[in-house]
């Protein structure tokens, strides 16, 4: 589809109490698998009509058979009737082959790859040690227009947490770039100014996802009155004047910077541990914490095509036709969501949000 076309209205109405949007997709989600992927999954489908499908499982999706049995039992796990579509990724080694790549992507299997430094987040053991053992690979997405989603930091204990970002810019993804010009790269769940500016000096094949709760948060968030676990994902939240640059680039109107909600749930006690595991499970409200933060920002009339025009664009899918609609109404975000055995606590538990989603697609 040509940019003419992605740009075709309506743009969203916000008639009086309630916003219409053209429906969104999410460009970054983790679904997982097992007992996790019905719930995570469902309240995905809900609210996107597609999304971009993190494969850091255990093992990780390294193979286009793995994506596409990961994608069946996605759908498997969706209630009857629910119209949403996962666009599978595959994670990439040091040894992954270029041809499988090709191939899973040329077959419709593949949406994009992704790049964990090995070890800097969740199920990345398996992930790159040193970007310099891809060069191929990196030459053949350049080659077939196939996107590289990228996990920006520097894994090195001796770099701060907090500047791993900035130097992953600098040390890996700018020389990246000055070797694969047109290598197609989505920064994800980006965190800092230095991101901003990076993407925004970039040509037009960099962009960026940005996450609801990046928006929302800050570092002190880990730390009001006591260690806060739900509050902890990685890359982890910066400064507060990094949260407003990323602010102020989700509601700038820049087709650079597009909605990913990074939603990664953990079970209850994986999170409350004493060591406990990255991740904010946004997705049961991530429409409505959006909205609030456009709301706050005076540019609630900039969220449609935040979250529903410049994701497709850069990936150069068409835009979705149905529409969803949020209502100003007051909702208290349960304390914990539960599912059998599995007890998952969401971002914005206890907290009142302004908006609330309706579950159905209407014309
Ligand atoms: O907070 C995070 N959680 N960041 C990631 O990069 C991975 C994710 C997960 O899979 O839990
Ligand atoms: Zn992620």
């Amino acid at each position: 589809m040509t940019d003419q076309d992605t740009t075709l209205r309506p743009r969203a109405e916000a008639a009086g109490d309630t916003l219409s949007l053209r429906r969104p997709d999410d460009w970054h989600v983790h679904l997982r698998d097992g007992p996790m992927l019905s719930l995570a999954a469902d309240l995905t489908a809900r609210q996107f009509a597609r999304a971009i499908v993190m494969p850091n499982l255990v093992p990780p999706v390294t193979t286009a058979a793995a994506a596409e049995a990961y994608r069946e039992r996605i759908l498997a796990a969706l209630p009857p009737g629910r119209d949403f579509t996962p666009l599978m990724t595959a994670y990439l080694t040091d040894q992954i082959d270029p041809d499988e790549l090709e191939s899973g992507f040329q077959a419709g299997v593949f949406t994009a790859c992704k790049l964990y430094p090995a070890n800097a987040t969740t199920n990345s053991a398996a992930g790159v040690t040193d970007v310099g053992k891809i060069g191929k690979v990196l030459e053949r997405l350049q080659n077939i227009g196939m996107p590289l989603l990228v996990h920006g930091e520097v894994v090195s204990p001796e770099i701060d947490i907090f500047d791993r970002e900035a130097i992953f810019l600098e040390t890996i993804l700018a020389p990246v770039l000055r070797d694969f010009p047109g290598l197609k790269v989505v920064l994800e769940h980006i965190t800092t100014e230095d991101s901003v500016r990076f993407v925004e000096a970039a040509g037009p094949n960099v962009a960026a996802t940005i996450t609801a709760h990046h928006l929302r948060i800050d570092r002190n968030a880990m730390f009001d009155g006591g260690l806060r676990p739900h509050a902890y994902c990685l890359p982890v939240a910066k400064r507060r004047h990094h949260r407003q640059a990323l602010r102020e680039a989700a509601v700038s109107g820049s087709p650079k910077f597009f909605l990913g909600t990074d939603s990664a749930p953990h079970s209850k006690h994986d999170k409350e541990s004493a060591c406990g595991c990255a991740g904010i499970f946004s997705a049961p409200t991530a429409l409505e914490s959006y909205a609030q933060t456009f709301e706050e920002e005076g540019s609630l009339d900039r969220l449609e095509a935040f979250a529903s025009e410049f994701g497709p664009r850069f990936y150069r899918l068409p835009l979705n036709t149905s529409r969803i609609r949020l209502h100003r109404k007051s909702q208290r975000v349960p304390d914990v969501l539960e599912q059998g055995d599995l007890r998952v606590v969401p971002f914005h538990a206890g907290e009142d949000l302004a908006w609330q989603f309706q579950d159905e697609g209407f014309d």
